[in-house]
Protein backbone atom coordinates (compact mmCIF):
# COMPACT_ATOMS: atom_id res chain seq x y z
CA UNK A 1 0.00 0.00 0.00
CA UNK A 2 2.97 2.30 0.83
CA UNK A 3 4.31 2.38 -2.11
CA UNK A 4 0.94 2.65 -4.34
CA UNK A 5 -0.24 5.73 -1.78
CA UNK A 6 3.65 7.21 -2.97
CA UNK A 7 3.10 6.59 -6.91
CA UNK A 8 -0.26 8.79 -6.10
CA UNK A 9 0.69 11.55 -4.17
CA UNK A 10 3.83 12.24 -6.61
CA UNK A 11 0.87 12.22 -9.64
CA UNK A 12 -0.78 14.41 -7.30
CA UNK A 13 2.30 16.69 -6.73
CA UNK A 14 2.88 16.46 -10.34
CA UNK A 15 -0.37 17.99 -11.39
CA UNK A 16 0.00 20.95 -8.86
CA UNK A 17 2.93 21.49 -10.61
CA UNK A 18 2.34 21.88 -13.93
CA UNK A 19 -0.62 23.77 -12.65
CA UNK A 20 1.29 26.17 -10.99
CA UNK A 21 3.93 26.33 -13.97
CA UNK A 22 0.49 27.50 -15.53
CA UNK A 23 0.85 24.38 -18.43
CA UNK A 24 -2.62 23.04 -17.35
CA UNK A 25 -4.47 25.76 -15.65
CA UNK A 26 -6.47 27.21 -18.58
CA UNK A 27 -7.58 23.81 -19.64
CA UNK A 28 -10.11 21.86 -19.04
CA UNK A 29 -7.98 18.30 -18.19
CA UNK A 30 -6.17 20.24 -15.62
CA UNK A 31 -9.48 21.57 -13.53
CA UNK A 32 -10.78 18.18 -14.21
CA UNK A 33 -7.64 16.15 -12.35
CA UNK A 34 -7.28 18.82 -9.64
CA UNK A 35 -11.20 18.20 -8.96
CA UNK A 36 -10.80 14.71 -9.03
CA UNK A 37 -7.70 14.50 -7.20
CA UNK A 38 -5.86 11.22 -6.98
CA UNK A 39 -5.37 10.96 -3.40
CA UNK A 40 -9.31 11.25 -2.93
CA UNK A 41 -9.92 8.79 -5.44
CA UNK A 42 -7.10 6.40 -3.99
CA UNK A 43 -7.97 7.22 -0.48
CA UNK A 44 -8.42 3.94 1.74
CA UNK A 45 -10.30 2.65 4.34
CA UNK A 46 -8.65 0.96 7.16
CA UNK A 47 -9.82 -2.22 8.50
CA UNK A 48 -9.26 -0.47 11.80
CA UNK A 49 -12.00 1.92 10.70
CA UNK A 50 -14.40 -1.04 9.57
CA UNK A 51 -13.66 -3.60 13.33
CA UNK A 52 -15.20 -0.40 15.16
CA UNK A 53 -17.94 0.30 12.69
CA UNK A 54 -21.01 -0.35 14.84
CA UNK A 55 -23.70 -0.18 12.81
CA UNK A 56 -26.94 -1.30 14.65
CA UNK A 57 -27.09 -4.29 13.40
CA UNK A 58 -28.06 -7.17 15.14
CA UNK A 59 -25.65 -9.95 15.16
CA UNK A 60 -28.02 -13.03 15.07
CA UNK A 61 -26.49 -15.71 12.30
CA UNK A 62 -24.76 -18.32 13.18
CA UNK A 63 -22.46 -20.65 10.54
CA UNK A 64 -25.19 -22.74 9.73
CA UNK A 65 -27.51 -19.51 9.29
CA UNK A 66 -24.91 -18.23 6.48
CA UNK A 67 -24.65 -21.96 4.83
CA UNK A 68 -28.28 -21.86 4.51
CA UNK A 69 -28.40 -17.98 2.93
CA UNK A 70 -25.62 -19.33 0.37
CA UNK A 71 -27.87 -22.37 -0.25
CA UNK A 72 -30.59 -19.96 -0.58
CA UNK A 73 -29.22 -17.76 -3.00
CA UNK A 74 -27.70 -20.03 -5.14
CA UNK A 75 -29.78 -22.88 -5.96
CA UNK A 76 -32.70 -21.54 -8.10
CA UNK A 77 -33.45 -20.18 -11.61
CA UNK A 78 -29.87 -21.18 -12.63
CA UNK A 79 -30.30 -25.09 -12.14
CA UNK A 80 -33.94 -25.23 -12.53
CA UNK A 81 -34.23 -23.71 -15.64
CA UNK A 82 -31.26 -22.01 -17.45
CA UNK A 83 -29.59 -26.20 -17.33
CA UNK A 84 -32.18 -27.14 -19.93
CA UNK A 85 -31.48 -23.84 -22.18
CA UNK A 86 -27.49 -24.68 -21.91
CA UNK A 87 -28.19 -28.15 -22.44
CA UNK A 88 -30.57 -27.73 -25.46
CA UNK A 89 -28.96 -24.64 -26.92
CA UNK A 90 -24.90 -24.30 -26.14
CA UNK A 91 -23.86 -27.32 -24.70
CA UNK A 92 -25.25 -30.77 -25.11
CA UNK A 93 -25.02 -33.41 -22.33
CA UNK A 94 -21.47 -31.62 -22.17
CA UNK A 95 -23.58 -28.92 -20.18
CA UNK A 96 -22.15 -30.82 -16.87
CA UNK A 97 -18.64 -29.63 -18.20
CA UNK A 98 -19.71 -26.27 -18.38
CA UNK A 99 -21.32 -26.32 -14.44
CA UNK A 100 -18.21 -27.82 -13.66
CA UNK A 101 -15.98 -25.09 -15.64
CA UNK A 102 -18.27 -22.31 -14.14
CA UNK A 103 -17.68 -23.78 -10.59
CA UNK A 104 -14.60 -23.85 -10.57
CA UNK A 105 -14.15 -20.13 -11.40
CA UNK A 106 -16.45 -19.45 -8.53
CA UNK A 107 -14.42 -22.17 -6.25
CA UNK A 108 -11.52 -19.91 -7.28
CA UNK A 109 -13.36 -16.41 -6.12
CA UNK A 110 -15.28 -17.98 -2.97
CA UNK A 111 -11.68 -18.31 -1.63
CA UNK A 112 -10.56 -15.14 -2.23
CA UNK A 113 -13.93 -13.65 -1.11
CA UNK A 114 -13.97 -15.81 2.40
CA UNK A 115 -10.02 -14.38 3.14
CA UNK A 116 -11.52 -10.67 2.61
CA UNK A 117 -15.00 -11.44 4.48
CA UNK A 118 -12.43 -13.10 7.76
CA UNK A 119 -9.52 -10.58 7.33
CA UNK A 120 -11.17 -7.41 6.16
CA UNK A 121 -14.73 -7.70 7.66
CA UNK A 122 -17.97 -5.21 7.27
CA UNK A 123 -20.91 -6.05 5.71
CA UNK A 124 -20.16 -4.23 1.92
CA UNK A 125 -18.71 -7.71 0.50
CA UNK A 126 -16.88 -6.77 -2.73
CA UNK A 127 -17.38 -3.21 -2.18
CA UNK A 128 -15.74 -2.97 1.30
CA UNK A 129 -12.93 -4.90 0.22
CA UNK A 130 -11.97 -2.87 -2.83
CA UNK A 131 -12.34 0.23 0.02
CA UNK A 132 -9.51 -0.86 1.63
CA UNK A 133 -7.76 -2.56 -0.89
CA UNK A 134 -7.69 -0.45 -4.06
CA UNK A 135 -9.30 3.10 -2.89
CA UNK A 136 -12.88 4.93 -2.77
CA UNK A 137 -12.71 4.90 -6.64
CA UNK A 138 -12.80 1.42 -7.95
CA UNK A 139 -14.63 0.68 -4.43
CA UNK A 140 -17.56 3.20 -5.67
CA UNK A 141 -17.50 0.96 -9.11
CA UNK A 142 -17.44 -1.98 -7.59
CA UNK A 143 -20.22 -1.39 -5.19
CA UNK A 144 -22.61 0.54 -8.13
CA UNK A 145 -21.77 -2.70 -10.10
CA UNK A 146 -23.13 -4.68 -7.31
CA UNK A 147 -26.50 -2.48 -7.16
CA UNK A 148 -26.78 -3.56 -10.81
CA UNK A 149 -26.03 -7.18 -9.97
CA UNK A 150 -28.07 -7.60 -7.10
CA UNK A 151 -31.78 -6.10 -8.17
CA UNK A 152 -31.60 -7.22 -11.71
CA UNK A 153 -30.90 -10.60 -10.17
CA UNK A 154 -33.94 -10.23 -8.14
CA UNK A 155 -36.55 -8.89 -10.98
CA UNK A 156 -35.14 -11.59 -12.95
CA UNK A 157 -35.39 -14.81 -10.58
CA UNK A 158 -39.21 -12.43 -9.98
CA UNK A 159 -40.18 -13.17 -13.50
CA UNK A 160 -39.22 -16.87 -13.67
CA UNK A 161 -41.36 -17.33 -10.09
CA UNK A 162 -44.41 -15.91 -11.80
CA UNK A 163 -44.19 -17.87 -14.50
CA UNK A 164 -44.38 -20.70 -12.40
CA UNK A 165 -46.98 -19.28 -10.08
CA UNK A 166 -49.40 -18.77 -12.83
CA UNK A 167 -48.71 -22.63 -14.10
CA UNK A 168 -49.49 -23.18 -10.63
CA UNK A 169 -52.74 -20.90 -9.90
CA UNK A 170 -54.32 -22.36 -14.03
CA UNK A 171 -53.39 -25.80 -12.61
CA UNK A 172 -55.76 -25.42 -10.16
CA UNK A 173 -58.63 -23.18 -11.73
CA UNK A 174 -57.71 -19.78 -10.42
CA UNK A 175 -55.54 -18.48 -13.36
CA UNK A 176 -55.47 -14.67 -13.09
CA UNK A 177 -56.56 -12.70 -16.47
CA UNK A 178 -53.14 -12.59 -18.86
CA UNK A 179 -52.70 -9.04 -18.74
CA UNK A 180 -51.74 -9.31 -15.38
CA UNK A 181 -49.48 -11.83 -15.61
CA UNK A 182 -46.83 -10.44 -18.73
CA UNK A 183 -45.27 -6.87 -19.08
CA UNK A 184 -46.49 -4.27 -21.31
CA UNK A 185 -43.81 -5.09 -24.15
CA UNK A 186 -45.62 -8.82 -24.17
CA UNK A 187 -49.07 -7.83 -24.73
CA UNK A 188 -49.88 -7.18 -20.68
CA UNK A 189 -50.46 -4.66 -18.20
CA UNK A 190 -48.09 -5.60 -15.35
CA UNK A 191 -46.93 -9.01 -14.23
CA UNK A 192 -48.43 -8.50 -10.90
CA UNK A 193 -46.79 -11.57 -9.55
CA UNK A 194 -43.58 -10.94 -9.79
CA UNK A 195 -44.11 -7.45 -8.32
CA UNK A 196 -46.41 -8.83 -6.16
CA UNK A 197 -43.51 -11.33 -4.52
CA UNK A 198 -41.18 -8.70 -4.27
CA UNK A 199 -43.77 -6.31 -2.16
CA UNK A 200 -44.15 -9.23 0.23
CA UNK A 201 -40.09 -10.01 0.70
CA UNK A 202 -39.90 -6.51 1.44
CA UNK A 203 -42.40 -6.66 4.32
CA UNK A 204 -40.64 -10.19 5.49
CA UNK A 205 -37.51 -7.78 5.10
CA UNK A 206 -38.36 -5.41 7.14
CA UNK A 207 -39.47 -7.43 10.01
CA UNK A 208 -36.12 -8.29 11.02
CA UNK A 209 -32.85 -10.64 9.60
CA UNK A 210 -33.50 -13.48 12.34
CA UNK A 211 -37.20 -13.82 10.83
CA UNK A 212 -35.63 -13.59 7.22
CA UNK A 213 -33.17 -16.09 8.10
CA UNK A 214 -35.63 -18.40 9.82
CA UNK A 215 -38.27 -18.47 6.76
CA UNK A 216 -35.06 -18.98 4.34
CA UNK A 217 -33.96 -22.08 6.31
CA UNK A 218 -36.99 -23.66 5.83
CA UNK A 219 -37.56 -22.47 2.39
CA UNK A 220 -34.23 -24.21 1.77
CA UNK A 221 -35.35 -27.69 3.13
CA UNK A 222 -37.81 -27.57 0.56
CA UNK A 223 -36.13 -26.85 -1.85
CA UNK A 224 -33.45 -29.10 -1.31
CA UNK A 225 -36.04 -31.59 -0.68
CA UNK A 226 -37.61 -31.16 -4.07
CA UNK A 227 -33.90 -32.01 -5.46
CA UNK A 228 -34.00 -34.99 -3.52
CA UNK A 229 -36.91 -36.43 -5.36
CA UNK A 230 -35.75 -35.38 -8.96
CA UNK A 231 -32.25 -37.43 -7.93
CA UNK A 232 -34.06 -40.50 -6.62
CA UNK A 233 -36.52 -40.76 -9.11
CA UNK A 234 -33.80 -39.51 -12.43
CA UNK A 235 -31.68 -42.15 -11.18
CA UNK A 236 -33.65 -44.93 -12.35
CA UNK A 237 -34.59 -43.66 -15.63
CA UNK A 238 -31.13 -43.16 -17.43
CA UNK A 239 -30.87 -44.11 -20.80
CA UNK A 240 -26.79 -43.68 -21.45
CA UNK A 241 -28.10 -43.29 -25.38
CA UNK A 242 -29.22 -39.48 -24.13
CA UNK A 243 -25.23 -39.16 -23.48
CA UNK A 244 -24.77 -39.04 -27.10
CA UNK A 245 -23.19 -36.79 -28.61
CA UNK A 246 -21.76 -35.83 -25.33
CA UNK A 247 -20.58 -32.46 -26.89
CA UNK A 248 -22.58 -31.72 -30.38
CA UNK A 249 -21.90 -27.88 -30.24
CA UNK A 250 -18.23 -27.56 -29.75
CA UNK A 251 -15.91 -25.73 -27.36
CA UNK A 252 -16.75 -22.02 -28.78
CA UNK A 253 -18.49 -20.55 -31.63
CA UNK A 254 -20.76 -17.33 -32.43
CA UNK A 255 -23.58 -17.63 -34.57
CA UNK A 256 -24.59 -15.12 -37.32
CA UNK A 257 -27.00 -13.44 -34.96
CA UNK A 258 -24.15 -12.65 -32.51
CA UNK A 259 -25.42 -15.62 -29.96
CA UNK A 260 -22.52 -17.42 -28.58
CA UNK A 261 -22.84 -21.49 -28.53
CA UNK A 262 -20.62 -24.12 -27.20
CA UNK A 263 -19.25 -25.59 -23.71
CA UNK A 264 -17.83 -22.53 -22.82
CA UNK A 265 -20.62 -20.48 -23.62
CA UNK A 266 -22.81 -22.52 -21.46
CA UNK A 267 -20.50 -22.28 -18.50
CA UNK A 268 -20.39 -18.34 -19.07
CA UNK A 269 -24.76 -18.62 -18.78
CA UNK A 270 -24.80 -21.39 -16.47
CA UNK A 271 -22.33 -19.26 -13.86
CA UNK A 272 -25.73 -17.66 -13.04
CA UNK A 273 -26.63 -20.74 -11.13
CA UNK A 274 -23.80 -19.94 -8.89
CA UNK A 275 -24.69 -16.10 -8.24
CA UNK A 276 -25.34 -15.62 -4.85
CA UNK A 277 -22.74 -17.21 -2.53
CA UNK A 278 -20.80 -13.93 -2.24
CA UNK A 279 -24.20 -12.69 -0.92
CA UNK A 280 -23.25 -14.54 2.22
CA UNK A 281 -20.17 -11.81 3.05
CA UNK A 282 -22.84 -8.74 3.07
CA UNK A 283 -23.75 -10.43 5.98
CA UNK A 284 -20.70 -9.73 7.83
CA UNK A 285 -22.33 -7.02 10.10
CA UNK A 286 -25.37 -9.72 11.27
CA UNK A 287 -22.44 -12.45 11.67
CA UNK A 288 -22.02 -13.68 15.55
CA UNK A 289 -18.67 -14.65 14.84
CA UNK A 290 -17.76 -13.50 11.19
CA UNK A 291 -14.16 -14.21 11.13
CA UNK A 292 -14.55 -18.05 11.43
CA UNK A 293 -18.11 -18.17 10.33
CA UNK A 294 -18.47 -16.39 6.95
CA UNK A 295 -15.55 -18.14 4.73
CA UNK A 296 -17.11 -21.66 6.44
CA UNK A 297 -20.69 -20.20 4.84
CA UNK A 298 -18.90 -19.22 1.91
CA UNK A 299 -17.07 -22.44 1.22
CA UNK A 300 -19.22 -24.54 2.09
CA UNK A 301 -22.90 -23.48 0.34
CA UNK A 302 -20.96 -23.56 -2.85
CA UNK A 303 -19.05 -26.44 -2.49
CA UNK A 304 -22.56 -28.22 -1.67
CA UNK A 305 -24.57 -26.65 -4.72
CA UNK A 306 -21.33 -27.40 -6.87
CA UNK A 307 -21.86 -31.24 -5.92
CA UNK A 308 -26.01 -30.60 -6.54
CA UNK A 309 -25.76 -29.05 -10.05
CA UNK A 310 -22.87 -32.00 -11.75
CA UNK A 311 -25.60 -34.48 -10.09
CA UNK A 312 -28.84 -32.64 -11.47
CA UNK A 313 -27.31 -32.05 -15.21
CA UNK A 314 -25.81 -35.15 -15.87
CA UNK A 315 -29.11 -36.93 -14.65
CA UNK A 316 -31.37 -34.49 -16.45
CA UNK A 317 -29.00 -34.86 -20.05
CA UNK A 318 -29.54 -38.98 -18.85
CA UNK A 319 -33.24 -39.49 -18.40
CA UNK A 320 -33.95 -37.16 -21.99
CA UNK A 321 -32.94 -36.34 -25.03
CA UNK A 322 -30.78 -32.99 -24.64
CA UNK A 323 -32.54 -31.18 -27.45
CA UNK A 324 -36.02 -31.19 -25.46
CA UNK A 325 -35.18 -29.79 -22.63
CA UNK A 326 -35.25 -26.05 -23.95
CA UNK A 327 -38.53 -25.14 -22.15
CA UNK A 328 -39.22 -23.19 -18.82
CA UNK A 329 -39.16 -25.67 -16.50
CA UNK A 330 -36.92 -28.62 -18.03
CA UNK A 331 -36.79 -30.32 -14.56
CA UNK A 332 -40.17 -30.95 -14.09
CA UNK A 333 -40.85 -31.12 -17.74
CA UNK A 334 -38.19 -34.04 -18.29
CA UNK A 335 -39.92 -35.76 -14.87
CA UNK A 336 -43.57 -35.53 -17.07
CA UNK A 337 -41.80 -36.83 -20.50
CA UNK A 338 -40.66 -39.92 -18.25
CA UNK A 339 -44.73 -39.91 -17.12
CA UNK A 340 -44.10 -39.54 -13.35
CA UNK A 341 -46.68 -36.42 -12.86
CA UNK A 342 -46.53 -36.94 -9.09
CA UNK A 343 -42.83 -36.08 -9.17
CA UNK A 344 -42.96 -33.61 -11.90
CA UNK A 345 -45.91 -31.59 -9.80
CA UNK A 346 -44.15 -31.66 -6.61
CA UNK A 347 -40.41 -30.09 -8.27
CA UNK A 348 -42.84 -26.89 -9.52
CA UNK A 349 -44.26 -26.51 -6.27
CA UNK A 350 -40.66 -26.66 -4.89
CA UNK A 351 -39.12 -24.45 -7.61
CA UNK A 352 -41.48 -21.88 -6.41
CA UNK A 353 -40.23 -21.86 -2.96
CA UNK A 354 -36.70 -22.19 -4.37
CA UNK A 355 -37.06 -19.01 -6.38
CA UNK A 356 -38.21 -17.45 -3.57
CA UNK A 357 -35.31 -17.74 -1.14
CA UNK A 358 -33.14 -17.00 -3.85
CA UNK A 359 -34.70 -13.34 -4.44
CA UNK A 360 -35.09 -13.05 -0.54
CA UNK A 361 -31.19 -13.29 0.21
CA UNK A 362 -29.85 -11.04 -2.95
CA UNK A 363 -32.97 -8.39 -2.38
CA UNK A 364 -30.95 -8.99 1.25
CA UNK A 365 -27.47 -8.27 0.10
CA UNK A 366 -28.78 -5.54 -2.13
CA UNK A 367 -29.97 -3.62 0.83
CA UNK A 368 -26.93 -4.41 2.90
CA UNK A 369 -24.41 -2.77 -0.28
CA UNK A 370 -26.89 0.20 -0.44
CA UNK A 371 -26.89 0.61 3.19
CA UNK A 372 -22.66 0.17 3.35
CA UNK A 373 -22.01 2.99 0.68
CA UNK A 374 -25.01 5.13 2.29
CA UNK A 375 -22.44 4.67 5.72
CA UNK A 376 -19.69 5.69 3.78
CA UNK A 377 -21.54 9.09 2.45
CA UNK A 378 -20.62 7.83 -1.57
CA UNK A 379 -24.73 7.63 -1.81
CA UNK A 380 -26.59 9.85 0.26
CA UNK A 381 -27.28 9.18 3.70
CA UNK A 382 -31.15 8.95 3.61
CA UNK A 383 -30.25 5.55 3.20
CA UNK A 384 -28.28 5.11 6.49
CA UNK A 385 -30.75 4.98 9.22
CA UNK A 386 -31.66 1.63 10.86
CA UNK A 387 -35.17 1.26 12.29
CA UNK A 388 -34.25 1.49 16.23
CA UNK A 389 -37.18 -1.35 16.65
CA UNK A 390 -36.64 -4.13 13.51
CA UNK A 391 -32.64 -2.70 13.77
CA UNK A 392 -32.96 -3.16 9.83
CA UNK A 393 -32.25 -0.47 7.52
CA UNK A 394 -35.91 -0.21 6.57
CA UNK A 395 -35.63 3.06 4.48
CA UNK A 396 -33.13 1.29 1.79
CA UNK A 397 -35.31 -1.88 2.12
CA UNK A 398 -38.91 -0.28 1.55
CA UNK A 399 -37.06 1.86 -1.64
CA UNK A 400 -35.00 -1.25 -3.16
CA UNK A 401 -38.38 -3.16 -2.87
CA UNK A 402 -40.87 -0.34 -4.31
CA UNK A 403 -38.00 0.18 -7.46
CA UNK A 404 -37.41 -3.45 -7.93
CA UNK A 405 -41.53 -4.00 -8.23
CA UNK A 406 -41.81 -1.37 -10.42
CA UNK A 407 -39.09 -3.38 -12.78
CA UNK A 408 -40.35 -6.77 -12.28
CA UNK A 409 -43.75 -5.89 -12.89
CA UNK A 410 -42.92 -3.97 -16.13
CA UNK A 411 -40.32 -5.17 -18.09
CA UNK A 412 -39.29 -9.08 -19.37
CA UNK A 413 -36.00 -8.93 -18.26
CA UNK A 414 -34.83 -12.26 -20.09
CA UNK A 415 -31.25 -11.63 -21.59
CA UNK A 416 -30.59 -8.62 -18.85
CA UNK A 417 -29.73 -12.31 -16.68
CA UNK A 418 -26.09 -11.95 -19.06
CA UNK A 419 -25.78 -8.15 -17.17
CA UNK A 420 -26.00 -9.97 -13.91
CA UNK A 421 -22.99 -12.68 -15.18
CA UNK A 422 -21.03 -9.84 -16.02
CA UNK A 423 -21.24 -7.72 -13.59
CA UNK A 424 -20.57 -10.52 -10.64
CA UNK A 425 -17.34 -12.17 -12.82
CA UNK A 426 -16.29 -8.17 -12.43
CA UNK A 427 -16.71 -8.55 -9.31
CA UNK A 428 -15.46 -11.51 -8.82
CA UNK A 429 -12.06 -10.57 -10.82
CA UNK A 430 -11.28 -7.14 -8.31
CA UNK A 431 -12.05 -9.95 -5.62
CA UNK A 432 -9.73 -12.06 -6.62
CA UNK A 433 -6.96 -9.32 -7.46
CA UNK A 434 -7.69 -7.92 -3.93
CA UNK A 435 -6.32 -10.90 -2.04
CA UNK A 436 -3.29 -10.78 -4.29
CA UNK A 437 -2.90 -6.88 -3.77
CA UNK A 438 -3.62 -7.27 -0.05
CA UNK A 439 -1.24 -9.82 0.80
CA UNK A 440 2.04 -7.58 -0.41
CA UNK A 441 0.48 -4.08 0.71
CA UNK A 442 -0.92 -5.41 4.25
CA UNK A 443 1.04 -8.44 4.90
CA UNK A 444 0.37 -7.81 8.81
CA UNK A 445 -3.13 -8.30 8.56
CA UNK A 446 -4.49 -11.11 10.82
CA UNK A 447 -6.29 -13.59 7.95
CA UNK A 448 -7.82 -16.16 10.51
CA UNK A 449 -8.74 -17.86 6.69
CA UNK A 450 -5.96 -17.81 4.05
CA UNK A 451 -6.46 -19.14 0.49
CA UNK A 452 -3.85 -22.30 0.34
CA UNK A 453 -1.13 -22.47 -2.03
CA UNK A 454 0.15 -18.97 -2.23
CA UNK A 455 -1.12 -16.57 -5.26
CA UNK A 456 -2.04 -19.65 -7.56
CA UNK A 457 -5.81 -19.92 -6.79
CA UNK A 458 -6.55 -16.02 -6.88
CA UNK A 459 -4.55 -15.73 -10.11
CA UNK A 460 -6.28 -18.86 -11.30
CA UNK A 461 -9.50 -16.93 -10.06
CA UNK A 462 -8.86 -13.92 -12.04
CA UNK A 463 -7.67 -15.50 -15.24
CA UNK A 464 -11.39 -17.69 -15.31
CA UNK A 465 -13.35 -15.30 -14.44
CA UNK A 466 -12.12 -12.79 -17.10
CA UNK A 467 -12.33 -15.85 -19.43
CA UNK A 468 -15.90 -16.13 -18.57
CA UNK A 469 -16.71 -12.78 -19.10
CA UNK A 470 -15.29 -13.02 -22.58
CA UNK A 471 -17.47 -15.62 -23.48
CA UNK A 472 -20.52 -13.06 -22.82
CA UNK A 473 -22.25 -11.61 -25.80
CA UNK A 474 -20.98 -7.82 -26.67
CA UNK A 475 -24.37 -6.52 -26.21
CA UNK A 476 -23.79 -7.26 -22.49
CA UNK A 477 -20.45 -5.82 -22.46
CA UNK A 478 -22.09 -2.44 -24.04
CA UNK A 479 -25.16 -2.55 -21.21
CA UNK A 480 -22.78 -3.32 -18.64
CA UNK A 481 -20.31 -0.30 -19.67
CA UNK A 482 -23.21 2.07 -19.48
CA UNK A 483 -23.94 1.02 -16.50
CA UNK A 484 -20.28 1.79 -15.28
CA UNK A 485 -19.97 5.29 -17.01
CA UNK A 486 -23.94 7.06 -15.05
CA UNK A 487 -22.02 5.00 -11.70
CA UNK A 488 -19.29 6.89 -12.74
CA UNK A 489 -20.91 10.57 -13.45
CA UNK A 490 -22.25 9.55 -9.81
CA UNK A 491 -18.90 9.58 -8.10
CA UNK A 492 -17.67 12.87 -9.57
CA UNK A 493 -20.77 14.42 -9.24
CA UNK A 494 -21.63 13.70 -5.75
CA UNK A 495 -19.81 10.70 -3.86
CA UNK A 496 -16.42 12.38 -4.31
CA UNK A 497 -17.80 15.27 -2.66
CA UNK A 498 -19.90 13.84 0.42
CA UNK A 499 -17.45 10.66 1.28
CA UNK A 500 -17.15 10.51 5.37
CA UNK A 501 -13.44 10.12 4.48
CA UNK A 502 -13.56 13.70 3.85
CA UNK A 503 -13.70 14.08 7.54
CA UNK A 504 -10.44 12.30 8.62
CA UNK A 505 -7.62 14.24 9.64
CA UNK A 506 -5.08 14.24 6.37
N1 LIG B 1 -27.93 -18.48 -8.44
C1 LIG B 1 -29.21 -17.90 -8.46
C2 LIG B 1 -30.12 -18.62 -9.38
O1 LIG B 1 -29.70 -19.54 -10.02
C3 LIG B 1 -29.18 -16.43 -8.79
O2 LIG B 1 -31.29 -18.27 -9.43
Amino acid sequence: MQSFIRVDSNRFNTINTLGSLGILKPCFIYKFLRFTMPHKIFRTKSTAAIDIEDTGLKRCLSAWDLTFLGIGAIIGTGIFVLTGVAAATQAGPAVIVSFILAGLACGFAALAYAELAASVGGCGSAYGYSYVAFGELVAFMIGWDLLLEYSVAVATVANGWSGYFNNALTAIGLALPEALTKAPKLGGLINLPASGIILILMGLLITGTQHSAKTNTAMVFIKLLTIAVFIGVAIFHINPSNWQPFMPFGWFDTLPDGKTTGVLAGASLVFFAYVGFDAVSTAGEEAKNPQQDLPFGIVTSLAFCTVIYIIVSGLLTGVVPYSQLNVSSPVAHALQLLGINWASALVATGVIAGLTTVMLVLYYALTRILFAMARDGLLSPFFNQINPKTQTPTRVIVMCGIIMAVIAGLIPLGDLAELVNIGTLAAFVLVCLGVLFLRVSKPELPRPFKVPFGVTLPVLGMLSCTALMAFLPAITWLRFIIWLVIGLIVYFTYSIQHSSLNNEPK
